[in-house]
């Protein structure tokens, strides 16, 4: 069945552990996912962001969910607003069947300029407010994640996107974050820890304390009751990147969150691990590979299922790391 996310996470919390939130945009990635969770028995949250339903079309974004929902009823999914730009793109999601909205009111409605801290508590207010009055839960993000675009800020350098701010400025204040849910209500909090959106996080192989633990720490012990979540969190696995290299793609050397990484997150309260790029890699590389294997195949499904495959596996590993499995 169809639930909030506040109650997804509510349970979370009780139980330790945490749950990740893939990106959905077509029919395979929402299949994948879906037999991923019931493999390892997990609760879902399918996040679409305003482009996903740009790409696939409201009404087929809408209706594949309601597809998954009817082929798996003995699992809970979220469905779920990724970084929406403005309250008019929640309301959009809300009509279109989601029970949990993000209002990134940490950009201006551009999606790349830094919004001023009134201006995120006054967008992020007008969406509680509305989406509490139908069940819907609300994320606000708070910090500085590093463009959607560039990726740039939480590289290991520290250095922001301007090249001006440091990492200490770049990460989440925790008395900020407790006074921005005392005057906003959400249900959760994207905090700035280090990561950044994308396939380029970190130039070198993280040797560990990619994550700021102890600003998870402080702001979980000041907001015990609001649910962290940790966007930017793919792992970016070498694996991968070596099919794509070996079958004509072009990636430069990169490296994401370890998941051990992840799991100390989730210690200390993280609850919601955004992942989207590590599933574009998956299926990247397994359509590269088979369509260099299968060179007089033509019937897009023999690719595609390659693809499926492939996220399956990703997802449930995911699922089985996070402590997800077992808790539908
Ligand atoms: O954080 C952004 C997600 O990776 C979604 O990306 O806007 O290209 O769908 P998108
Ligand atoms: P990645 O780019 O690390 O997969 O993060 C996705 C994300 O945070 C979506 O909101
Ligand atoms: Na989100
Ligand atoms: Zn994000």
């Amino acid at each position: 069945p169809m639930i909030s996310l506040r109650h997804l996470l509510d349970h979370a919390a009780e139980h330790g552990y945490g749950v990740p939130a893939f990106n959905v945009n077509n029919l395979e990635q929402i299949q994948a996912i879906m037999q991923a969770a019931r493999q390892t028995d997990s609760p879902v949250i399918l996040q679409a962001s305003a482009g996903a339903r740009k790409y696939a079309g409201e009404p087929f974004l809408r209706k594949m969910v309601e597809a998954a929902a009817e082929m798996y009823p003995q699992l809970p999914i979220v469905l779920h607003q990724d970084h929406a730009a403005s309250p008019a793109v929640c309301v959009q999601a809300i009509r279109s069947g989601f029970t949990s909205v993000m209002m990134d009111g940490s950009l201006m409605p551009d999606a790349k300029t830094p919004a001023t801290y009134d201006y995120n508590v006054d967008v992020t207010r007008q969406v509680v407010r509305m989406a509490q009055a139908v069940g819907v839960s609300v994320e606000g993000e708070l910090g500085c994640l590093g463009s959607l675009e560039s990726g740039q800020a939480g590289e290991e350098d520290g250095v922001g996107a301007e090249g001006t701010l440091s990492h200490e400025q770049l990460l989440t204040d925790p008395a900020q974050a407790a006074d921005f849910v005392a005057q906003t209500g959400v249900d959760a909090l994207a905090i700035a820890i280090g990561t950044s959106h994308g396939a380029y996080k970190f130039s070198r192989q993280p040797t560990g304390d990619i994550l700021a633990i102890e600003r998870i720490k402080q702001i979980h012990a000041r907001l015990p009751n609001t649910h962290l979540v940790m966007h930017g969190s793919s792992s970016v696995p070498q694996a991968w990147l070596a099919v794509i290299r070996e079958h004509g793609g072009d990636i430069r050397e990169t490296y994401g969150v370890p998941v051990a990484e992840i799991q100390e997150g989730i210690r200390h309260g993280v609850r919601k691990i955004n992942i989207d790029t590590d599933i574009r890699l998956a299926m990247t590389g397994a359509m590269r590979r088979a369509m260099a294997q299968q060179r007089s195949e033509f019937d897009p499904r023999a690719f595609l299922k390659q693809a499926t495959a492939a996220a399956q596996a990703l997802c449930a590993e995911r699922f089985e790391a996070f402590g997800c499995a077992g808790q539908a």
